[in-house]
């Protein structure tokens, strides 16, 4: 099995999960911060080294105050399991999206789990949390402005390659296969620059109910797959 260099998720369906099983969302969400550790793991032992979740969009924050309580305390719990498990596992996790909107506690936690797990060699674990695309490309294209009112940038140093070095997921190779769970086929503003040429996969398992065999049956259809890069 040829596995991907980049492996890119939309962690979608716990509500919906839920539900089905007569309970409440938020037991969704606990089920699938439960499948993260499982997939982290699986993706590990595949020999994939870039994962990147969607754990928290910009338009998350819409939802009902109490559902998004819960996710940020979900959230705390999870950073603080993540800490000790990057350690035993050799994970270094990077989180991107508009950190600086969330709680104080979260952001002192964040930084916690990114500095202790800056030097390790295996999986490359990145979490999306406040992330939305458009959101990380007004605030690049803010930065690069600023440079360039500055005098620090001329306008024709800006290229592809420039532009991508401003983004939350600089240093990180673009996905080669985007996995959405539960049904729905949009990328709701996730990596839209940076999938530009990747594999989209849709499954309907949703998050919750998602396994290791799950993933190993997205990267069988990737391999299949003949991918191109606008060439013929
Ligand atoms: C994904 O599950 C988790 C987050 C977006 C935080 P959803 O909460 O979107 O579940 P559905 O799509 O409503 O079933
Ligand atoms: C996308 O899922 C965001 C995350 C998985 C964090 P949503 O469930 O929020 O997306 P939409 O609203 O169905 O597009
Ligand atoms: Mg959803």
């Amino acid at each position: 099995m040829n596995v991907p260099n980049h492996v890119a998720i939309i962690m979608d369906g716990n509500g919906r999960w839920a539900a089905s099983k007569g309970m409440p969302r938020n037991y969704g969400h606990a089920k699938g911060s439960n499948t993260v550790e499982l997939i982290t793991q699986a993706a590990s032992d595949l020999g994939i080294k870039y994962l990147t979740i969607y754990a928290f969009s910009t338009e998350n924050w819409s939802r009902p105050a109490d559902e998004v309580d819960a996710l940020m305390k979900l959230m705390r719990e999870y950073i603080k399991r993540c800490i000790r498990k990057a350690a035993k596992n050799n994970m270094k996790v990077r989180i991107i999206g508009n950190t600086s909107k969330l709680a104080p506690d979260i952001q002192e936690l964040i930084a916690e789990l990114e500095t202790s797990s800056a030097g390790y060699t295996g999986l490359n674990f990145q979490i999306a949390i406040n992330y939305g695309s458009r959101d990380e490309m007004i605030r690049a294209v803010r930065r690069i402005a600023e440079k360039s009112a500055d005098g620090l940038l001329k306008p024709e140093e800006i290229d592809e390659e420039l532009f991508a070095s401003y983004l939350d997921t600089k240093e990180i190779p673009d996905p080669d296969l985007m996995i959405r769970t539960s049904g729905e086929q949009r990328l709701s503003n996730y990596l839209l620059w940076q999938m530009a040429y990747t594999e989209l996969y849709f499954t309907d398992v949703p998050w919750p109910a998602f396994t290791k065999e799950e993933l190993v049956k997205a990267i069988e259809v990737y391999n299949g797959r003949n991918r191109r890069f606008g060439n013929i």
